[in-house]
C-alpha cells in the first residue's frame, strides 16, 4: 500500500487508522489469553494421502478425492535447493544465483500494437490503452493452443491478469506531478489529471506466450484490455437492487462504475478473475453536516471510515468547469439533491467488494458480488474444490482490528460448470453465507455467520439492519455484532494443496507513522508489541506482523469450527527470544508478511511477501520460499513483553501462546530482494512451475521530486535518470528447472 497522500499532506497509510471501535476481542487479547490445546491441534493430522499429488489445474475440477484423506501433515519429499539471497539496500532486483529475472510488462507499456512506447515523462494520457500502475496481485490463466479459452493447463498461451492498486501519489504520471489538491489547496485538479488516474486503476489483462523457457506480451491479442476506475460494472448478489445502491448513474441500484483501490485477488474454478477492492473509502468526497444523516447512514459512513471532512484521496470530485458532470460528479458521496437517485450519496456502497471479471469474454460487464461482503478486501482464495460440495473463498479486512471472513455457497459444485464464465459466478457467488472468525483463548475457533437468521446480527442494538442486503453493505458492523475476532490487519490468504491449511497474513498492527491515531488496547502482553534488537519498546504495536494458519473441522472448508495456531512471527533476526518468536536466521528474516501464495505446481511450497516499512535500515522489502508444516506442529510460549504502555494495558506481561514449527532456513528462505522503496506483492506461476511472475510496486515511493532525479530514490527499472516504475517481472531457472525445489 502506497503512503503518501496528498489529501493530508502527511504520510498516513490508510490501513492505519482504526474505524472499528466495537468491544469485541481483538486477536492480541486472544493471543494473551491463549491456552492452546495440543489434543486438539493434533486431532486429524493422518497421512497425506492422494492430496499432494493432485497438483495443479484440471486436477481440482475433476477432485472426488474423499475430504477426510486430504489431511495432511508437512509436504513431505520436498526441499529449497537454491542459495539464500542476501538482505540489501541496493537498488536492485535480486535473485539466486543461477536465477534469472526480467521485466515483462512496467507501468504505461503498451498494450496494442499501434500505442506508442511509454515515454515515462508523465506526457502519456492513454492508460486506458497501457499497463496500468502499482502492480498487485495477479493470476496466470492458460490457454488452449486454438488461443480460445480457458485450459488450466495450458503453458503455450495464456492471459494475465494483474491487478493496479493505486495510481503512483507522489505524481510521476504527470510532467510536473499533480495539481496540489491538498487539505488547504482550492485549486480545482484538471479533468486531464483526473482521468489518467481513474485509467491508470484497475485491472490489466494481458495475453503472454511462451518464448523459450520464459513468456513475452502479444500485443496483438484481442484479449489484451484493462478494466479501470471507469469502466461500467453490474451490481450483482443481494444488494443488487437495495435501496441503498441507487445512485444518479442507476436510479435501480444495478449497475456502478469502475473498480478501486485493486489490492489481493482470486480465481473461480470456472477460470475467471478475482480481485478485492482494498481502500476504497479515501476516494469519496463528503462534507455535509452529519446531523444531516439518519443515524444508521452516519453509522455507516463512519465505520468504514468515510468522514464528513474528507476531500477524497485524489479530489477526484473537483474538477473545476467540470464539476457538473457525473463523471466527477460521483465521487461526492454527499447528500446534495432531493433523493439517492438524484445525487451520489449512495456512490460508496458501490464499491468495497469482490469482483469478478472474465479474462476469456472481453465483452462481458464484470460483476461485484455482493454476497462476499463490502469492505477492505483483501483476495479472494478458494478452498479445494470438490464435486458435489459448496464452493469456499477465504478473504479478509486489511485495517486495524478488522476481520477475517470466509464464503461458503448455497450452490454445490458441478464440474459441468467449470467454462461457465460469469453465469457460473451468477450460480456460485450470488447465493450464500458470509462468515466472519472467531478465535477463541483455548486454540480452536468458530466462523461466525452474518445472516438475520443470527440473533446476534437481527438483535443487534447499535445498528437495525434491514435485511441481508443491508448486513453485506454493512458487512464490518454485522460482524460487530456477531462478535468476531478484532486481528493484526488481514492480508493475503491461501489454502495448502497439499493439506487444505488455511494461512492469513496479518501484516501488522501499528499506529500511523506519525504516531497519530488510538493505540492498539492491550489487556494483556502481545507477542508484538516491540521489535528493536535491545528490547526497547517501540511504543507502536505489532510491527513485524504474523502469519496465521487454520484447519477446518473434519478438514472440511464449509465447516463452522476450526483448530488455529502461529505459523510464523516476523522479526529481525538479532532480536532476543521474545520477540524473533519463530528463530529466524539471517537467510530468513522479514518484516511485515503482506502476499501469501501456495504454488499449485509445487504442492506444499509457500511464498510469502512483504510490505515492510520497520527493517528498511537493513534491507529492502522481499519474497521467501517456505515449506510450512501443519497447524498444531509446534508448541506453547511464553512470552514477556516489557514496559507496555500504559494505554495498552501498562507494565511487564507475559503470556503463552502457540507457535508453529521453528523456521530454519531449510524450511524457510530468501529467494528475492526488491529495489528501494518498493514492496514486493503478487505472484503466480505457469502450469508446469518452471517459470514465476512477480509483481514489483512502487518503487522510488517516498521521492522528494518527480523531476529532479536527484532526488528519486530508485530509478528501477529502466536505470539511469528514469522515473521509477511498476513492474511484473519473470523469474527463471537458468538450467530449466522448477522454481525453488
Ligand atoms: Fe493493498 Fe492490504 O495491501
Ligand atoms: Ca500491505
Ligand atoms: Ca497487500
Amino acid at each position: 500500500m502506497s503512503k503518501n497522500y496528498k489529501v493530508t499532506g502527511e504520510a498516513v497509510d490508510p490501513d492505519n487508522v482504526i474505524h472499528n471501535n466495537s468491544a469485541n476481542d481483538s486477536f492480541e487479547s486472544v493471543l494473551a489469553r491463549a491456552r492452546v490445546s495440543r489434543r486438539g491441534f493434533l486431532k486429524g493430522s493422518s497421512s497425506l494421502a492422494a492430496a499432494s499429488m493432485l497438483g495443479v489445474g484440471l486436477a481440482f475440477l475433476t477432485d472426488t478425492v474423499n475430504q477426510e484423506d486430504q489431511v495432511a501433515t508437512a509436504a513431505s519429499g520436498l526441499g529449497l535447493s537454491f542459495i539464500p539471497v542476501a538482505k540489501s539496500i541496493t537498488d536492485t532486483l535480486t535473485v539466486p544465483a543461477g536465477y534469472t529475472a526480467k521485466v515483462l510488462l512496467a507501468t504505461g507499456d503498451p498494450l496494442k500494437i499501434n500505442v506508442t512506447p511509454y515515454k515515462n515523462n508523465g506526457t502519456d494520457n492513454d492508460f486506458d490503452v497501457r499497463v496500468g500502475d502499482h502492480h498487485d496481485a495477479m493470476q496466470y490463466f492458460g490457454m488452449n493452443r486454438a488461443g480460445k479459452g480457458w485450459d488450466p493447463n495450458g503453458s503455450d498461451l495464456a492471459l494475465l491478469c494483474i491487478n493496479h492498486e493505486v495510481c503512483d501519489d507522489s505524481g510521476f504520471v504527470h510532467p510536473n506531478g499533480p495539481t496540489d489538491y491538498g487539505p488547504e489547496s482550492t485549486n480545482p485538479r484538471p479533468p486531464v489529471e483526473i482521468d489518467k488516474e481513474v485509467a491508470a486503476h484497475g485491472v490489466t489483462i494481458v495475453e503472454i506466450t511462451k518464448q523459450g523457457s520464459s513468456y513475452e506480451v502479444n500485443r496483438s491479442s484481442r484479449y489484451n484490455r484493462r478494466v479501470t476506475a471507469a469502466t461500467g460494472f453490474e451490481i450483482a448478489g443481494p444488494a443488487r437492487r437495495s435501496l441503498m445502491m441507487a445512485t444518479a448513474f442507476s436510479a435501480s441500484g444495478e449497475k456502478t462504475r469502475g473498480t478501486l483501490n485493486n489490492c489481493g485477488h482470486g480465481y473461480t474454478p470456472w477460470g475467471t478473475y478475482l480481485s478485492g477492492e482494498e481502500n476504497w473509502a479515501g476516494y469519496f468526497h463528503r462534507r455535509e453536516d452529519d446531523t444531516a444523516l439518519t443515524a444508521k447512514e452516519l453509522a455507516a459512513f463512519k465505520r468504514y471510515g468515510i468522514g464528513n471532512a474528507t476531500s477524497g484521496r485524489y479530489n477526484w470530485s473537483r474538477a473545476g468547469a467540470a464539476d457538473g458532470t457525473d463523471l466527477y460528479r460521483r465521487w461526492d458521496a454527499s447528500q446534495t439533491g432531493s433523493s439517492a437517485s438524484r445525487d451520489f450519496r449512495n456512490v460508496a456502497n458501490g464499491f468495497g467488494w469482490v469482483v469478478e471479471i472474465d479474462p476469456f469474454n472481453p465483452n462481458a460487464t464484470p460483476k461485484k458480488r455482493t454476497s462476499i461482503g463490502r469492505f477492505a478486501h483483501e483476495g479472494c482464495w478458494p478452498a479445494k474444490v470438490l464435486a458435489g460440495k459448496p464452493l469456499v473463498f477465504y478473504t479478509g479486512d486489511d485495517a486495524r482490528n478488522e476481520y477475517t471472513y470466509k464464503f461458503v455457497s448455497t450452490a454445490v459444485w458441478n464440474p459441468k460448470d467449470a467454462t461457465g464464465g460469469l453465469s457460473a459466478g451468477d450460480k456460485y457467488l450470488d447465493a450464500g453465507t458470509l462468515y466472519a472468525a472467531k478465535f477463541n483463548d483455548d486454540g480452536t475457533g468458530e466462523w461466525l455467520p452474518l445472516k438475520m437468521s443470527n440473533p446476534n446480527v437481527a438483535n443487534y442494538t447499535a445498528y437495525d439492519f434491514a435485511d441481508e442486503a443491508d448486513i453485506l453493505i454493512n458487512a464490518r458492523i454485522a460482524a460487530d455484532a456477531a462478535g468476531a475476532t478484532k486481528m493484526d490487519r488481514p492480508e493475503w490468504g491461501g489454502v495448502n494443496p497439499a493439506n487444505g491449511d488455511v494461512y492469513q497474513t496479518l501484516t501488522n498492527n501499528v499506529s500511523s507513522s506519525n504516531g497519530r491515531g488510538v493505540k492498539t488496547p492491550l489487556d494483556a502482553a502481545n507477542p508484538r508489541y516491540y521489535a528493536d534488537e535491545n528490547g526497547t519498546n517501540t511504543n507502536q504495536g505489532n510491527v513485524n506482523g504474523h502469519i496465521i494458519r487454520w484447519r477446518e473441522s473434519g478438514s472440511n472448508p464449509a465447516a463452522t469450527s476450526f483448530i488455529w495456531d502461529i505459523y510464523l512471527f516476523g522479526a529481525q533476526a538479532n532480536t532476543g527470544a521474545d520477540v524473533n518468536l519463530s528463530g529466524l536466521t539471517d537467510e530468513n528474516d522479514f518484516s511485515s508478511p503482506d502476499g501469501l501464495w501456495f504454488s499449485e505446481s509445487v504442492p506444499g511450497l509457500l511464498w510469502i511477501q512483504t510490505d515492510d516499512g520497520f527493517y528498511t535500515d537493513a534491507t529492502n522489502c522481499m519474497m521467501l520460499a517456505a515449506l510450512p508444516g501443519s497447524v498444531g506442529d509446534g508448541g506453547t510460549k511464553m512470552v514477556t513483553n516489557k514496559s507496555v504502555p500504559t494505554n495498552a494495558g501498562g507494565g511487564d506481561q507475559t503470556l503463552m501462546t502457540h507457535v508453529g514449527q521453528s523456521a530454519s532456513p531449510t524450511v524457510l528462505r530468501r529467494f528475492l530482494v526488491g529495489p528501494r522503496d518498493c514492496e514486493i506483492t503478487g505472484i503466480t506461476e505457469s502450469p508446469d512451475g518452471k517459470v514465476i511472475f512477480v509483481n514489483i510496486q512502487h518503487p522510488g515511493e517516498s521521492s522528494a521530486s518527480v523531476t529532479d532525479p536527484t532526488q528519486f530514490t530508485s530509478h528501477w527499472p529502466d536505470g539511469g535518470n528514469a522515473r521509477p516504475r511498476s513492474a511484473t517481472v519473470v523469474v527463471t531457472r537458468n538450467d530449466g528447472g522448477k522454481i525453488a525445489i
